[in-house]
């Protein structure tokens, strides 16, 4: 039996091309792992209704890690167009798979590292090397919402707030509530999650990200929260910043940021923006992490344009799987493979058309591959 059971999860479009990618490393690496396939995605939700069926959630009750490539994701009219004749008109509602893992198993980290590789000609500026800590279960991605809104609902707001009176004579239809719910275990965790990892890896300064001046309610418990973790860590600098403010100064002064932790609306902004800084969509990889369960992924979606014809980026899968050996204990097997892709993008003989080269996903696999 092997050590490790990897749900091996490749979903839509490129994110099988960015997988079979990442699997020649792996192999070569020799980790002593099992990879199970597991069905999710679009071609799921059109045959069966269902894009993360329940033999997919069975199968991530019994695996250590898994490893996702994309998905494909359509406004509601079009997916419920998609769905085989017998799916149709049964009031069957699309929902993200990958949104349902990260609530279903708990995983409230969405760990992003950022690092400007030498020599990639995408960085931005050389020398950046951030990491985003992103709640990933509640915030304005709770999924609480209304749309028509309520009477009962308006009747209740009319009466305990008064901001809401100046939408209170409008009709259910001509607007919509989407309510950001934050929790003080919810900020209380990725916060301490932040500040462990910067003591682990010697990280000088984390930087709380929120609005607090604005949206008091939520932002000001979440800042609250993340100042009292804070002070139980003397070693470690702490500062914060409105949301819009850290935007501008990421873009003016990279090097003076190192960990950033945010709530999830603002910590997906913000690692998009920091991702573009060292690379783009081929270089943002991420991690949703739990107690129990890990799901690492590229944060790029799956580029139907390009899918099958093995010609986009694998390394943000490949760092994907670097960090899915970090969260294993495997360190020293992560550190070889971000050695190695450091190494190839260095060197810049293989490059995938993001790059400005010609070579395929695989040559660029095959490069990292051998030098693992
Ligand atoms: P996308 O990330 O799939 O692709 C946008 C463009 O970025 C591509 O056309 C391509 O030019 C470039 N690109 C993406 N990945 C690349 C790579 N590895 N190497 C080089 N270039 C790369 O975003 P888009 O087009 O907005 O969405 C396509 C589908 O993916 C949609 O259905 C969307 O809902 C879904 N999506 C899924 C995500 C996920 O699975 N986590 C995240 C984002 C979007
Ligand atoms: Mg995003």
């Amino acid at each position: 039996m092997s050590k490790y059971t990897i749900a091996w999860l490749p979903g839509d479009g490129i994110g099988k091309d960015v997988m079979d990618a990442t699997r020649i490393v792996l192999n070569k690496m020799q980790l002593d792992a099992e990879y199970v396939h597991g069905d999710i995605g679009w071609e799921f939700w059109c045959k069966e209704g269902d894009a993360l069926p329940q033999r997919t959630i069975n199968l991530l009750k019994s695996v250590n890690a898994a490893m996702f490539g994309a998905i494909t994701s359509k406004p509601m009219k079009a997916a419920e167009a998609e769905l085989v004749p017998d799916l149709k008109g049964k009031g069957l509602i699309y929902r993200s798979p990958i949104v349902r893992m990260r609530q279903m198993f708990d995983l409230y980290i969405c760990l992003r590292p950022c690092k400007a590789y030498p020599g990639n000609p995408l960085n931005f500026k050389d020398g950046i090397d951030l990491v985003v800590f992103r709640e990933n279960t509640e915030d304005l991605y709770a999924g609480v919402e209304f749309s028509p809104v309520p009477q009962e609902l308006a009747d209740v707001l009319g009466r305990l707030s008064k901001p809401f009176h100046v939408f209170k004579g409008l009709h259910g239809d001509q607007y919509a509530i989407s309510c950001k719910v934050n929790t003080k275990k919810g900020s209380e965790r990725i916060v301490r999650a932040a500040f462990e990892f910067a003591k682990k890896h010697n990280r000088r300064k984390i930087t709380i990200v929120h609005k607090a001046n604005v949206v008091r309610a939520t932002d000001g418990l979440f800042f609250e929260e993340a100042k009292k973790v804070g002070h139980e860590y003397p070693h470690i600098q702490m500062d914060d910043a409105n949301v819009d403010a850290i935007c501008m100064w990421l873009m003016k002064n990279p090097h003076s940021y190192d960990v950033l932790v945010a709530p999830n609306l603002y910590g997906d902004i913000i690692s998009d923006l920091a991702a573009q800084m060292v690379g783009g969509l081929g270089f943002g990889c991420s991690g949703n992490i739990g107690h129990r369960l890990a799901v690492f992924e590229p944060s790029h979606g799956s580029a139907p344009k390009y899918a099958g014809q093995y010609r986009v980026n694998p390394i943000a899968t490949i760092l994907a799987a670097k960090m899915m050996l970090d969260w294993l204990g495997e360190t020293e097997k992560g550190t070889r493979l971000e050695q190695a892709t450091a190494s190839v993008i260095k060197e810049g003989k293989v490059r995938t058309y993001d790059m400005g080269g010609t070579h395929s996903t695989m040559e660029i696999a095959e490069a990292i591959a051998a030098k693992v």
